[in-house]
This record gives C-alpha cells, sequence and structure tokens, in this order.
C-alpha cells in the first residue's frame, strides 16, 4: 500500500505515467466514470479549503465513487482530544482512500503509519502541500509541452509557503532547471531548500525586485503571503502587499511566459491581469481535478 506525503515518493517516470493518465481523463472522461463504483474517499480537514478539498470531492465524484469526512475539525472527535492516529484507524474502517489537511507539519505522515487505507497529504503546516504541485506539473507540462529546461521565478511568500517548497523540490528533479526566488528578507526560501540545490548544482538567485526579472521567466508562480502563518499581525500588515502584479508589471514578461498561482489570491494578482492569455492561474484549478483522479485510482491500483 503507498501513501502520498511529498512529491519526491513518486519517481519521475511514475508522475510521467500520471501525467499521462490525468490528461487521457481530461480527453475520455466517460472512459473513466465507474472506475470507483463502491469506493469510498475520506476528506479529513483540519483547516480551511476550496480547491483541495472540493477537487478532491470532484474527483471522486467523477470516477463514480462517494465521500464523506468533515472539513472542519471543530465538528470531529479532535475538539474531544482524539489523536490524528485515532482519527486514521477509525477513517480506515468507514472509507478506502483518504485525504488529510492539517495545520501542523508531519500530521498527515503518523496518520499513515496507523492507516490500513492510503493517506494523501492534503497540505501539512507550512511543509508539503504534494497534490497541489501535482496540479502544477500537469499544468506547466500539459500547456508548455515539457517539464525541463525552464526559468521559474517564485514570488512572494516562499518562507510558509508549502506550495513552494513542494514544487521547488519536485522541479529540481528535471534537467535544465533555473530558479529564481523574488521575496522580501523576512520571507526568503528557507536554507534547506537553498542547501539542497547547492548540494545538486541547480543554479538559483534570490532578488527583491519582481520587475528586474519578469523578461526572464518562463514561468511566474505567485504566492499570497500566509496570514495564518504570522506570529504578529503588523509583520503580516507590512508585508501582505509587498507585490502586486498587474497589467503594467505582464508587459515586461515574454509573450509565452505562463502565470501560475496555488489561490486563494488576496491582492497580489490585480484582478485585470485576469483576461491575460498567460494567466493560467483558474484553468490549473481544473487540472487539479484530472491529477487527483488519476492519483486516486493509482494509489487504488485501479490503472490496469
Ligand atoms: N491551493 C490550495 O491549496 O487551495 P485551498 O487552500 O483552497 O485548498
Amino acid at each position: 500500500m503507498r501513501h502520498l506525503m511529498n512529491p519526491l515518493d513518486f519517481t519521475v517516470e511514475e508522475l510521467e505515467n500520471l501525467f499521462v493518465l490525468a490528461n487521457d481523463i481530461e480527453k475520455n472522461p466517460a472512459k473513466y466514470a465507474h472506475v470507483c463504483a463502491g469506493k469510498k474517499l475520506a476528506t479529513c480537514f483540519y483547516e480551511p479549503s476550496t480547491r483541495t478539498r472540493l477537487s478532491f470531492e470532484a474527483a471522486m465524484y467523477n470516477l463514480g465513487g462517494n465521500v464523506l469526512g468533515f472539513s472542519d475539525a471543530g465538528n470531529s472527535s479532535a475538539a474531544k482530544g482524539e489523536s490524528v492516529a485515532d482519527t486514521i484507524r477509525m477513517i480506515s474502517c468507514y472509507a478506502d482512500i483518504c485525504a488529510m489537511r492539517h495545520p501542523k507539519e508531519g500530521a498527515p505522515l503518523v496518520a499513515s503509519e496507523a492507516s490500513s487505507v492510503p493517506v494523501i497529504n492534503a497540505g501539512d503546516g507550512g511543509h508539503q502541500h504534494p497534490t497541489q504541485t501535482l496540479t502544477d506539473l500537469l499544468t506547466i507540462r500539459s500547456l508548455k509541452g515539457h517539464l525541463d529546461n525552464l526559468t521559474i521565478g517564485l514570488c512572494g511568500d516562499l518562507k510558509f509557503g508549502r506550495t513552494v517548497h513542494s514544487l521547488v523540490d519536485a522541479l529540481s528533479r528535471y534537467k535544465g532547471m533555473r530558479f529564481i526566488f523574488i521575496s522580501p528578507d523576512e520571507l526568503r526560501i528557507p536554507d534547506y531548500i537553498t542547501e539542497m540545490l547547492d548540494e545538486k548544482k541547480i543554479p538559483y538567485e534570490e532578488v527583491i525586485r519582481l520587475e528586474d526579472k519578469m523578461p526572464e521567466l518562463d514561468i511566474l508562480y505567485m504566492t499570497r503571503v500566509q496570514k495564518e502563518r504570522f506570529f504578529n499581525e503588523e509583520d503580516y500588515i507590512r508585508l501582505k502587499d509587498f507585490y502586486i502584479l498587474n497589467k503594467a508589471k505582464m508587459r515586461l514578461a515574454p509573450q509565452d511566459m505562463l502565470v501560475l498561482h496555488p489561490l486563494p489570491r488576496v491582492n497580489e494578482i490585480s484582478t485585470d491581469v485576469d483576461s491575460d492569455p498567460r494567466a493560467v492561474y483558474f484553468k490549473q484549478a481544473q487540472y487539479g481535478v484530472y491529477v487527483r483522479m488519476a492519483l486516486i485510482m493509482t494509489l487504488l491500483e485501479l490503472t490496469a
């Protein structure tokens, strides 16, 4: 039995199979409409979510399966002090697979160790968000045609942004990658990530100004400043509007650059960018359904 805690849990070849399956699901949805008939997905969300939880639920319904779960830990027995390990033992009696989001780093891993069904990390604190990374990789692969030889700018909250940490980990396995980390000093990418890039001899730069780097980018990955991870309101208010991507800044970018964002956005992308064909963040959310369908099938060993 396999779980998904980190995008590196899958080899590059396994990811390739997953993306091929996801693209086939996109083209031939009817072929997959009953693949999970009789199966149940539990969504255990101890933290708020719109996209991840609902796209998992849509994915399971699209496959002909059913869904149960909770979207607020306050309505579960976690509110009475039940541990994650005991909760997953219960979920294992009720469902065939579980997607779990938790504010504590490592909580889904603890769950996977006590589980008798596959567990998917749907975001753990500021640590990892592997299914967002699968979504991001599928979006880039589908729209650019490849996942190598790219210059990718990651902009905003690189300290707390778990989607950034997972994406850099995953892309570091492809050849010809170059990363440009764009953030204020206080929200720099963690050292363990730059140390990993140094070790693999992958080029990267850390800069503060977005405008200077726009002309060099194949992908611009914008992120929200994560209010919920700040220790004080004052710092959040000072940093929250540090970057605002707008039409004027988009004029500096190559014609084939793509703008991705895991969403939700707050102010970091002006709504006047939404109509730019390079802004693919809503399309990205749709790819999230296809890749989660492919993932559920893969973990339930229903791909043969
Ligand atoms: N991208 C993402 O994780 O969004 P939600 O928090 O709405 O699930």
